[in-house]
């Protein structure tokens, strides 16, 4: 069995200003976290929070990413661009870029393709909405944004993480019980061992999102499936984000043992 290293990531949305966002951060400077720690500001904030977190660990993600290289794209903003200016991770196809911004699986692969390529790690987003749950075809909708989003794209396993995001559980206070947010991250595991093998499958790290908080996270983060947390509201909160990346650090820790 692999060791998948317990990531957090915080996903900020259109929201600020500068001082509560470095404010959410301020108590991880200076201090090592076994766990990895992500922050995605909006990508005006990308260089001051760089510079804000130059002596912590954290790592900065982008929210999203072009799917053009470069050119008459007013707008956009490149991977390579986002490479340069200091970013390791960037969220791909969010629920709230689908819905609102017409983002489809392949518009998807395409930016984890150019992601990929400019050694950004993408976070490919994955998610059932409620009509679909109560229709009960949650596994067949995974199975096409995941066999869609990654089509022809090669992996090693660590070059990519995949986020579980239902989005009847976004911004709602009603995130997925460790059962079923487990279950829903075996059979994730399953198609990507399909796709990829077992190998290739037991070192992708997959995160759950929607309504996490620091009273959830413990019980999310022990199911085997759940490599981490892709959190939203609850991360622009000091006293919550905190304590969830606490206990991805004590989850880190006792699997070091
Ligand atoms: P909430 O944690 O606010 O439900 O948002 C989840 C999310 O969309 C993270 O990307």
């Amino acid at each position: 069995m692999h060791t998948r290293r317990p990531i957090i990531i915080a996903n900020w949305k259109l929201n600020g200003g500068l001082d509560l966002l470095c404010t959410s951060v301020a108590s991880f400077i200076g201090k090592h976290h076994e766990a990895e720690i992500v922050v995605c500001p909006p990508y005006i904030y990308i260089r001051e929070m760089l510079n804000f977190l130059r002596h912590s660990e954290v790592f900065i993600g982008s929210q999203n990413v072009s799917k053009f290289e470069s050119g008459a794209y007013t707008g956009e903003t490149s991977a390579q661009m986002l490479k340069e200016a200091g970013c390791e991770f960037c969220l791909i196809g969010h629920s709230e870029r689908r819905s609102m911004f017409r983002e489809n699986n392949a518009s998807c692969q395409i930016k984890v393709a150019r992601a990929l390529a400019n050694k950004l790690t993408p976070v490919l987003c994955i998610g059932e909405n409620e009509e679909q749950r109560d229709n009960q075809v949650t596994k067949d909708v995974l199975t096409r944004q995941l066999e869609e989003s990654l089509e022809g794209i090669e992996l090693t396993g660590d070059d990519i993480c995949i986020a579980y995001e239902p989005v009847w559980a976004i911004g709602t206070g009603n995130a997925a019980s460790p059962e079923i947010a487990q279950e829903v991250h075996q059979f994730i595991r399953q198609e990507l061992t399909c796709l990829y093998g077992a190998e290739t499958a037991q070192k992708i790290r997959l995160l759950y999102g929607g309504s996490v908080n620091k009273n959830n996270a413990k019980d999310l983060l022990s199911q085997q499936d759940i490599d981490g947390l892709l959190v939203g509201g609850a991360s622009l909160d000091p006293d919550h984000f905190l304590a969830i990346c606490q206990q991805a650090t004590i989850q880190a820790e006792a699997q070091l043992v």
